[in-house]
C-alpha cells in the first residue's frame, strides 16, 4: 500500500526553505484549484504569476501530449523544431534578435548578467564590470542573481559575494547619476518590481536611464521574468514605454506552467558568444518548448492582452467594495493583473496573515513583502471566478479585521 501523502510529510521530506499552505492542491481547471478532501479554490495567485492560461488549458495540454509522444529531450548537442519555432516568435514580436532558453527566472538572469560582463570585457575593458541594481529587487536565487538582487536577507549568510554590484533606489535617477561611470557594464531593473511590492518605473527614469547607459555604453537589462508575457497587457511591459533594453529576460508565464525561461538580446551583444561560454542541459527542452509555442501564440493576442485591463478594473472595483467597508487598503499598486493593494499601517507586516486566512475562505492570493497583497491571476479569469473569489476574499478580509 502507498503511504499516505499528508502536509505533514512536507515537514519531515523537503529542505525546509518553504512553509506552503496546509492543504495540498490535487487539481486544477482554469482558475479552480481542488485539494486532497475535495474542497475548491478560486486561484488569484496563479502560481506566481505563471498560470498565465489557467489550469490545465486544452491548447497545452494537446501541445504537450503531442510533444511526448515525439521527442523529450535530446540536450544542446542537438537542436530541436520547438526550440527553433519558439525562439521565431519571440523575435518576431520584441526587439530581439537572439534567444538563449534556460528553465528558470533566475537562470535566464545569471545568463544576462554574464552576458553583459562578457560584453563589457570583449568589446572595452575587462575593468568594466559594475552593475547598478536597485533596492527591493528581486532577480532569483542562485549567488549571482540574489547579489544583484536589491534584497540582502536572500544574499546574506553564504559567503563572499560577487563584487561590483551597487544598489541605489528604485525610480531615483540623481541616485543612478551618482554612481554611473566608465566602468559600468549594466543597469538591471524589473520594469514593475515583482517581489519587492509592485512598484512601477516611471516613464522619465527608464527613459533617462537608457539614455545613460547609451552615454556610458552600459547595457540596460530588464527582468520581465514576473512583469512579461502578457501580466501588464502588452506582450512585454518594455513595449508599454518608449524605452527598449538590449537584454531581457523572461520566464513565468513563458511556459503557462511548464518551466522554461529564455533571455532575449541582439545580434550585436550575442556575438560576443562562442560555442561553449555557456549553457545548460535542459535549455530549449521540446516538451517546455512546444507548451512555451502553444501558450505565446494564445497570450500574444488581442483578445488576451486588451482582456488584462478590464480584468484589472473588475479587481479594483471589487477591492473597493472590501475596503468601503474594512478600511484596509491604501493604494493599488502594479501594472495590470499584476495587482497590488498596500495595506493601510495599521495592517502592516500582517499581509501573510491575509494569505493564510484566505485559505480558510478557499480563495488563494499572495503578498509582495510584508505589507502588500498580490494578485496575479489567469489573465483569461472569468468576471464569474473574479466576483465568487473577491466574495470570499472579503470574508477572509472581516476575519483579519476582527481578529
Ligand atoms: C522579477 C523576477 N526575476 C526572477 C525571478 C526568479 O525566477 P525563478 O524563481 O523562476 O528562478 C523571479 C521569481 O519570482 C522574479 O519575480
Amino acid at each position: 500500500m502507498q503511504p499516505e501523502i499528508t502536509r505533514d510529510l512536507f515537514d519531515k521530506v523537503i529542505l525546509p526553505v518553504y512553509s506552503p499552505a496546509n492543504f495540498i492542491p490535487v487539481k486544477g481547471n482554469g482558475s479552480r484549484v481542488w485539494d486532497q478532501n475535495g474542497e475548491e479554490y478560486i486561484d488569484f495567485a496563479g502560481g506566481i504569476a505563471v498560470n498565465a492560461l489557467g489550469h490545465c488549458h486544452p491548447q497545452l495540454i494537446n501541445a504537450l501530449q503531442q510533444q511526448s509522444e515525439q521527442l523529450w529531450h535530446v540536450s544542446n548537442v542537438f537542436t530541436n523544431e520547438p526550440a527553433l519555432r519558439l525562439a521565431q516568435k519571440i523575435i518576431e514580436n520584441t526587439f530581439a534578435e537572439r534567444v538563449f532558453f534556460a528553465n528558470s527566472g533566475a537562470e535566464a538572469n545569471e545568463a544576462a548578467f554574464k552576458l553583459a560582463r562578457y560584453y563589457a570585457a570583449e568589446r572595452y575593458s575587462p575593468y568594466k564590470t559594475k552593475i547598478i541594481a536597485f533596492y527591493q529587487s528581486f532577480h532569483g536565487r542562485t549567488f549571482f542573481t540574489v547579489s544583484v538582487g536589491g534584497q540582502a536577507k536572500y544574499s546574506d549568510g553564504f559567503g563572499p559575494k560577487p563584487a561590483d554590484i551597487i544598489h541605489v533606489p528604485f525610480n531615483d535617477l540623481d541616485a543612478v547619476k551618482a554612481v554611473m561611470d566608465d566602468h559600468t557594464c549594466a543597469v538591471v531593473l524589473e520594469p514593475v518590481q515583482g517581489e519587492g511590492g509592485l512598484t512601477s518605473a516611471t516613464p522619465e527614469f527608464l527613459k533617462v536611464v537608457r539614455a545613460l547607459c547609451d552615454q556610458y555604453n552600459a547595457l540596460l537589462v530588464f527582468d520581465e521574468v514576473q512583469c512579461g508575457m502578457g501580466r501588464t497587457g502588452s506582450l512585454y511591459t518594455y513595449q508599454q514605454y518608449d524605452v527598449i533594453p538590449d537584454i531581457l529576460t523572461s520566464a513565468k508565464a513563458l511556459g503557462g506552467g511548464f518551466p522554461i525561461s529564455a533571455m532575449l538580446t541582439t545580434n550585436e551583444i550575442a556575438s560576443v558568444m562562442h560555442p561553449g561560454v555557456h549553457g545548460t542541459t535542459y535549455g530549449g527542452n521540446p516538451l517546455a518548448c512546444a507548451v512555451g509555442c502553444a501558450a505565446f501564440d494564445i497570450i500574444n493576442s488581442p483578445e488576451v492582452l486588451e482582456g488584462v485591463q478590464k480584468r484589472r478594473a473588475m479587481f479594483i472595483e471589487q477591492l473597493e467594495t472590501i475596503n468601503d467597508k474594512f478600511k484596509v487598503f491604501r493604494e493599488y499598486r502594479g501594472k495590470g493583473l499584476l495587482l497590488g493593494a498596500e495595506l493601510q499601517p495599521e495592517f502592516h507586516s500582517k499581509a501573510r496573515d491575509f494569505l493564510n486566512v484566505a485559505t480558510e475562505y478557499k480563495v488563494m492570493i499572495l503578498n509582495a513583502g510584508p505589507n502588500v497583497l498580490r494578485f496575479t491571476p489567469s489573465l483569461i479569469i472569468s468576471e464569474d471566478e473574479i466576483k465568487e473569489g473577491m466574495n470570499r476574499f472579503s470574508k477572509a478580509v472581516e476575519k483579519v479585521v476582527n481578529s
